[in-house]
């Protein structure tokens, strides 16, 4: 469903939209009505970190941006604390996205688990985006702080705009009962049960039944979270060797003699097709309501990985009853190429681009939200 649009337009209004913005509807849509049966919008805007690629990651002006942009989910990583508080970062350390160097030198690759909230809140997690990015840089990013998932709830709960939550379990292992600890402040904040509608207009994913989305890269933590919150949507995030589906050759990127890391991951293919049927059976049998691939970009780069939506591993999925949210895409030509091959959705940094490639562009600019939230 494609809030907004949706409850304005006919279904052939709503094609030509969709048409002239560069995603095209095919007739028979296997995951639309999966998804629908399910209760997740179609197709789903997941903001990856939030707003990520104009904000740092993961703070107040990335997912308060891709609150007021219109997307469907803020997607986000949970860690906790050594004082037992839930915290969204997605890096196991502090180094990348913090100052920590300057303020703890002697701990900088220590893992954020030996850190306590207090800690976590002297740090600046804005500034290093500044230096990272200086075309997108901001002054008043310089000491954002790590937020706690319930400051994320808030951001989601905070404006017309109703996004759902997109919570990925982080290195799972590293925090043993996470899942129950989840469950615990969902529960408290009112997200496993259903949520007030949101004003006509609005995004309104928060009150459908896909409201929150729970997603992993390993097995285990997934069945623990189909324990904790069996009626709560399930993503498998999908990736190729490390304990992952196997891949046909066990070449290593250093083995490979490719000139970076996109070009080897794009070599690298599943063992078989039943390898590949096997995840997707184990991810069915296990609660999942779907799968979170990896995938390969035009254009390389960093967040270029192996092909996992090739058209008869969507098929597979599909076939299965599974919905497919790739990650991480961010370029009209990749929400194209990959649209056609049959998914669902994308987890994306720039959801400003995918919701003007699904027909429905935010009305305000991005410089205007910034300076009207604060930034
Ligand atoms: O959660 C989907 C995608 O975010 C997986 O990659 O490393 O960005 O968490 P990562
Ligand atoms: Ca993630």
């Amino acid at each position: 469903m494609l809030k907004g649009i949706s409850r304005t337009l006919g279904t052939a209004a709503l094609a030509g939209v969709m048409l002239s913005s560069g995603f095209a509807m095919a007739a028979n849509e296997p995951g639309k009505a999966l998804a629908a049966k399910i209760g997740v919008p179609w197709p789903a805007v997941i903001a990856h970190r939030g707003a990520s690629f104009n904000a740092p990651e993961e703070t107040i002006p990335s997912y308060t941006l891709a609150r007021e942009l219109g997307a469907d989910y803020l997607e986000m990583d949970i860690q906790r604390t050594k004082d037992g508080v839930l915290i969204a970062l997605h890096d196991d350390t502090l180094e990348r996205t913090t100052n920590i160097a300057e303020v703890y030198p002697n701990r900088v690759k220590d893992p954020l688990s030996t850190f306590t909230l207090e800690e976590i809140k002297r740090l600046d997690a804005g500034s290093w985006f500044n230096k990272a990015h200086p075309d997108r840089a901001r002054a008043s990013y310089a000491g954002l702080k790590i937020l706690t998932l319930d400051e994320v709830i808030d951001i989601a709960e905070g404006g017309k705009n109703k996004p759902g939550l997109y919570i990925e379990t982080k290195v799972p292992a590293q925090f043993p009962g996470i899942e129950e600890d989840l469950k615990k402040k969902l529960e408290q904040r009112g997200w496993l049960s259903q949520r007030p509608a949101a004003e006509k207009g609005h995004v309104n994913v928060a009150h459908m039944p896909g409201r929150v989305i729970l997603q992993t890269f390993e097995k285990p933590s997934l069945e623990l979270l189909q324990k904790a919150m069996p009626n709560t949507p399930k993503i498998l995030l999908l990736w190729l060797g490390d304990g992952s589906i196997q891949a046909a050759s066990d070449k290593t990127f250093k083995d490979s003699g490719a000139k970076d890391k996109a070009s080897f991951y794009a070599t690298q293919q599943v063992k078989s097709k039943e390898e590949f049927a096997a995840w997707m059976d184990w991810a069915k049998a296990h609660g999942a309501i779907g799968t979170g691939p990896a995938s390969a970009l035009k254009n390389g780069g960093d967040q270029s990985y192996m092909d996992l939506v090739q058209p008869w591993m969507n098929k597979m999925a599909h076939d299965r009853g599974l919905i497919i949210h790739p990650y991480t895409v961010d370029d009209a030509v990749d929400f194209k190429a990959i649209s056609q091959r049959g998914v669902d959705g994308f987890f994306t940094n720039r959801a400003s681009e995918l919701l003007k490639f699904y027909g429905r562009p935010s009305k305000e600019s991005m410089d205007s939200i910034l300076k009207r939230i604060g930034y």
